[in-house]
């Protein structure tokens, strides 16, 4: 399996992996089959701009490291669910949160890496959530490297799921962190720590972030890895940046956005090229990521010349230079 841009399909080469689903969350395609140039078109039209495929090429690669998509799809359902109770001023259903929060946790405890779901893979109106369901997901990888224990990883995950529920009680961008924050403070059930994560997931180590212009350690360290997750997770989905250019920009945000500690977490935990992606080498070679052992930067990869694999963990030579372009 291998994911593709929608323009990148070929209905006569290439079957659907993963179902696409609509904005109700039903199966709007099943996986198994090809796709009739007539509902690629529909699909198209829904600006989905993202596809799980199976053909000759992804042959093998499992992407076992990606995230289960109807643990997402609920994950999605509950977090709009909490918006939906903000916007007519109701309690929070906290239980289900922490429901969903636990089946995170194991998603991400299974796995090495984790492959994201692109949220444009979905349709329009449940992208919001989806990017908190998948900021949450970074997040729990990411606090792998860290020293963080798992109490106050169910509240960095609440946190990361309810990091803009104030956008459901403010139309002003600046204002949401503050509204966020006295929403989740009055909410018992909601730790004071999670609400911390809504209120500082703007700010930046250097003072210039919103709403307060936190410096240093003020800026908590959950609410930094929520804000570094919520940046690359922005500009993968929203902004369509490819993973690895995402990354660079990540690594530039050292000592000035985020503490140094922090984004080596990041680059340890995140890999910027997953299972399924066509590469080229410095050495010429066109090859397509297979696997990630255990060094996220350094995947396994094989040509498309010769079929040979080689691991990048193996080889220091060996350096990626770039995605394949296509079409
Ligand atoms: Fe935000």
């Amino acid at each position: 399996m291998r994911l593709i841009s929608t323009s990148e399909y070929d209905h006569k080469t290439m079957q659907l992996a993963r179902p696409i689903y609509d904005k109700q969350k039903r199966v709007l395609l099943a996986a198994g089959r090809s796709i009739h140039p007539k509902y690629l078109e529909r699909i198209v039209a829904m600006d989905i701009r993202y596809l799980f495929v199976e053909d000759s090429i992804s042959e093998g690669i499992t992407l076992e490291e990606l995230m289960d998509m109807p643990t997402w799809i609920d994950a999605i359902e509950i977090v709009q669910k909490q918006f939906d109770l903000a916007t007519s001023n109701k309690s929070l259903e906290v239980k289900s949160l922490k429901q969903i929060v636990s089946k995170l946790l194991e998603e991400v405890e299974k796995r090495k890496a984790i492959v994201l779901i692109p949220t444009t893979s979905i349709a329009e109106d449940l992208r919001r959530n989806a990017h908190a369901v998948n900021v949450t997901l970074l997040a729990l990888q990411v606090s792998k490297k860290l020293k963080i224990n798992k109490l106050q990883l169910r509240d960095l995950a609440i946190g990361g799921l309810l990091h803009d529920i104030g956008k459901a009680l403010t139309t002003d961008d600046e204002q949401h962190p503050q509204q966020g924050f006295n929403y989740l403070r009055k909410e018992r059930e909601v730790s004071l720590l999670s609400a911390h994560v809504a209120y500082q997931h703007h700010e930046q180590i250097d003072g210039q972030g919103f709403p307060r212009g936190l410096t240093g350690k003020e800026f908590h360290e959950f609410a930094q890895i929520c804000g570094i997750c919520n940046l690359y997770e922005n500009m993968i989905s929203r902004e369509n940046i490819p993973p690895h250019m995402a990354m660079e920009l990540i690594m530039t945000k050292s000592g000035s956005g985020f503490e140094p500690e922090i984004v080596q977490a990041f680059i340890n935990s995140i890999p910027s090229y997953t299972p399924g992606t066509k590469v080229v080498l410095n050495n010429g070679e066109v090859a397509i990521v297979t696997r990630i052992k255990s060094l996220m930067q350094r995947p396994t990869v094989r040509y498309l010349s010769t079929n040979e694999e080689v691991s990048l963990e193996q080889d220091y030579t060996l350096l990626i230079t770039g995605m394949l372009e296509e079409k």
